[in-house]
């Protein structure tokens, strides 16, 4: 028994060893131009998992996510901070699925989402407000959102995949556009350093290549 218990310990060791050899030695290629190496990505994948799956396992779901008002608001602040990554219906890729590795989900796909079955909007709900580090998904409860606001978003993201283009242009028209709490401080924030810059906010005239 201890020299089956030895021999585990040093194949751990012998593991442990070689993966920090290989981490030191800066062959694993981080470029997001390049595909990943499988091991990694499966152990990065199974750490994700377990953590979203943990850390969400406590949150209550509200009961009214149908509600059309949370779905409306929702819809502004997904068209402007998660479409450009996320896409919507009738858009099938963007700069940043392009560029991004690993590339965004497209929300408005129904077969995005893993088959969490009705503990989804939780899941849904702990990565908005977290994010996820390392990917490109940003915390948006960081940036000022209420979580009465993040779950707007979950509520919206739900109707997301039934909607065609133009059923998603009529609620993001219908919605208060950029609408969280902060969001106008961001807007005056980004406005003060564009004029600093001396030039116009959102310029998109000046996005060229
Ligand atoms: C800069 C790009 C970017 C923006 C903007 C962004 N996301 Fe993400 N998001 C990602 C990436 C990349 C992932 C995949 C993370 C991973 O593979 O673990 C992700 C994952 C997610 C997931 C998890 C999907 C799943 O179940 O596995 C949800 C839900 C999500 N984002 C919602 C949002 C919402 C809502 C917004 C806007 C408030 C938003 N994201 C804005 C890049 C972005």
């Amino acid at each position: 028994m201890k020299k089956v218990f030895a021999g585990a310990l040093a194949t751990v060791a012998v593991a442990a060893a070689g993966t920090s050899l290989v981490a030191h030695s800066g062959v694993v290629d981080v470029a997001a131009d390049v595909p990943h190496d499988a091991t990694l990505v499966s152990l990065v994948t199974w750490v994700r998992e377990q953590s979203i799956a943990r850390r969400s396992a406590d949150i209550a779901i509200p009961g009214d996510l149908a509600d059309g008002e949370r779905i409306r608001r929702g819809a502004g602040n997904y068209a402007a901070m998660c479409a450009g990554c996320h896409l919507a219906p009738g858009v099938a890729d963007s700069e940043l699925t392009k560029g991004l590795n690993p590339p965004p989900p497209n929300l408005s796909l129904a077969t995005a989402a893993p088959a969490d079955g009705e503990r989804l909007p939780a899941r849904q709900f702990r990565i908005v407000k977290h994010g996820v580090a390392a990917t490109g998904m940003p915390a948006w409860g960081k940036v000022g959102m209420s979580d009465a606001e993040v779950w707007d978003l979950v509520a919206f993201l739900q109707a997301l995949p039934t909607l065609d283009a133009a059923g998603y242009r009529q609620r993001v028209a219908a919605s208060d556009g950029h609408s969280h709490a902060d969001a106008g401080q961001h807007a005056a924030h980004v406005d003060q350093a564009a004029k600093k810059a001396g030039r116009e906010a959102h310029d998109h005239a000046g996005h060229a290549h």
